[in-house]
């Protein structure tokens, strides 16, 4: 059973980043103590840049935000560059309540990812899981193949994902081979979803993701068989879609 996803088409990366800041401190400022998940990648940069001038402008208060990262590297020191904790630490410079993020060099990595899940539902899920897409249509680190159903894991990067991050680890040898992920099931969970998507290059794969019947092919497609997503899009990436 799938539902019509929403889908906002703004104008360009600056826009984007406006109206995902909005989303993010409409809930930051209504709701107390919520839980987020928010990603990695190019993508929110622009976002968490526009987050940290609301902060320092005094307008927005998130201090009582709980955020988890979405997936890590494993194999690698925590904050060592290329990591997501590194990232999180370049980027969301924020006065948050706490930041979880999987522990990288995680000796039991499943259990690890398993049990970082579970610490996700034991406060009561996440208000709000932002996420970008990658170019082969993985969410989070789930990568093509993974099921609806597929849970908290290990996983073994695509060689698509390794290039993405081949400049943060130094070259693509240097990216460790797997991660740890939530999975599209954990994922699901979420009582509303924000997919952020910009410039041409993702253009077919949200197409696929938005329009294509859901399959493990397409991760992201997964996200139609939730009734609260909201892909927001600039106009590059929107440029597929038919509907
Ligand atoms: P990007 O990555 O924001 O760097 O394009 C998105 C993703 O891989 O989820």
């Amino acid at each position: 059973m799938t539902t019509p996803m929403h889908v906002d088409v703004v104008q360009d990366e600056a826009a984007l980043a406006e109206c995902a800041a909005d989303m993010i401190c409409e809930l930051v400022t209504t709701k107390p103590d919520p839980v987020l998940a928010l990603p990695t990648g190019d993508t929110p940069v622009l976002t968490y840049e526009r987050l940290v001038r609301r902060e320092s402008a005094d307008s927005v208060d998130f201090s009582r935000m709980i955020v988890f990262a979405i997936d890590e590297f494993l194999g690698v020191p925590r904050d060592a560059p290329g990591t997501n904790s590194r990232f999180y630490r370049q980027h969301l410079r924020l006065r948050v309540r706490a930041l979880h993020i999987p522990n990288p060099s995680a000796r039991e990595p499943e259990a690890h990812i398993r049990a970082f899940a579970e610490s996700v539902r034991r406060l009561g899920g996440l208000d709000l899981c932002v996420l970008g897409i990658g170019t082969n249509g993985h969410i989070a680190f789930n990568e093509p193949g993974s099921g609806r159903e597929s849970g908290a894991r290990v996983v073994d990067l695509a060689r698509e994902s390794r290039e993405a991050h081949a400049a943060g680890f130094g070259s693509i040898e240097n990216v460790p081979p797997q991660a740890m992920t939530l999975g599209v099931a954990d994922l699901l969970e979420a009582k509303r979803i924000l997919v952020l998507a910009q410039g041409e290059p993702k253009a077919e794969i949200v197409r696929r993701a938005v329009e294509d019947p859901p399959s493990a092919d397409v991760p992201a497609s997964w996200m139609q068989a939730h009734g609260g997503v909201m892909w927001l899009l600039d106009e590059a990436a929107a440029s597929h879609l038919r509907g």
